[in-house]
């Protein structure tokens, strides 16, 4: 499902730090929930931007479900992209003037079909039901993260990228996100999530490590009770 081979991106070529990601490859299946371990500023967001065909790499292959985004036209990419990738992303990025049924409802194209059924489904599923007419501002950092992540699974994507999705929360709300990206990856969707923490590690298949832009480790963990396959 994901697929990259030696990606680079250096936000400073001049200065001679590497600051991003160098040579970077991996693989990820249908199905797999993989987890990516690294301190701050070693690389996770700007992998995580990269494979979701948000940011150019300088070079390096991905192959994203058969594509490369950047070989695409603009308006194809966009369009691959709105198909194939939800993204949750570190700071939310709800939108301020929509409620929350709206921002939900914003993952997916306008007039596609039962998609507010569908996302009724997921406000009822993530205990948003009581928000559903409120604001962004108005809701705390564990509700904004369940509409981020509503917004992401409204579209049924093949890929799901989440940076740090329960870095803000609380564990109750971090076990309801994490269960429900378990039981996304179950209906054979692709999890990557970029993390500190060690809350996602009993979910993952496999975990890799970012240091200073380099992977460099890779592990794969046994299935384990929380999460049969
Ligand atoms: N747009 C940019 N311009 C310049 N430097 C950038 C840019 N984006 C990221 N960087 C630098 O690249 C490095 C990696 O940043 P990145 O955001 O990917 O780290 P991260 O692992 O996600 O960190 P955190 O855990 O704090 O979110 C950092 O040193 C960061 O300052
Ligand atoms: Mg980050």
């Amino acid at each position: 499902m994901i697929s990259c081979s030696q990606l680079t991106r250096n936000f400073a070529p001049s200065a001679g730090s590497v600051l991003g990601i160098s040579q970077v490859s991996f693989q990820a299946d249908r199905g797999e929930f993989v987890v990516l371990h690294g301190a701050s500023g070693s690389g996770k967001s700007t992998l995580l931007l990269i494979l979701g065909g948000m940011l150019q790499p300088d070079s390096g292959t991905l192959s994203l479900d058969g594509f490369n985004p950047y070989t695409l036209t603009r308006p194809d990419a966009a369009q691959f992209r709105a198909r194939t990738v939800g993204f949750v992303f570190q700071l939310f990025h709800l939108i301020p003037y929509l409620d929350v049924q709206l921002n939900i409802l914003a993952g997916l194209p306008a007039g596609s079909p039962n998609a507010t059924s569908r996302a009724d489904d997921l406000i009822k599923q993530l205990g948003l039901l009581d928000r559903q007419n409120d604001y962004p501002a108005t809701l705390s950092a564990g509700e904004r993260q369940r509409v981020a992540l509503a917004r992401a699974l409204l579209k049924s994507p093949k890929v799901i990228l989440a940076d740090e999705p329960t870095g803000n929360l609380d564990p109750s709300n971090a076990s309801i996100v994490l269960d429900h990206l378990d039981a996304y990856r179950k209906r054979g969707g692709t999890v990557l999530l970029a993390t500190h923490g060690s809350d996602a590690d009993r979910y993952a298949d496999r975990i890799l490590r970012l240091d200073a832009g380099v992977l460099v480790s890779a592990t794969s963990r046994p299935p384990h009770p929380t999460s049969p396959r």
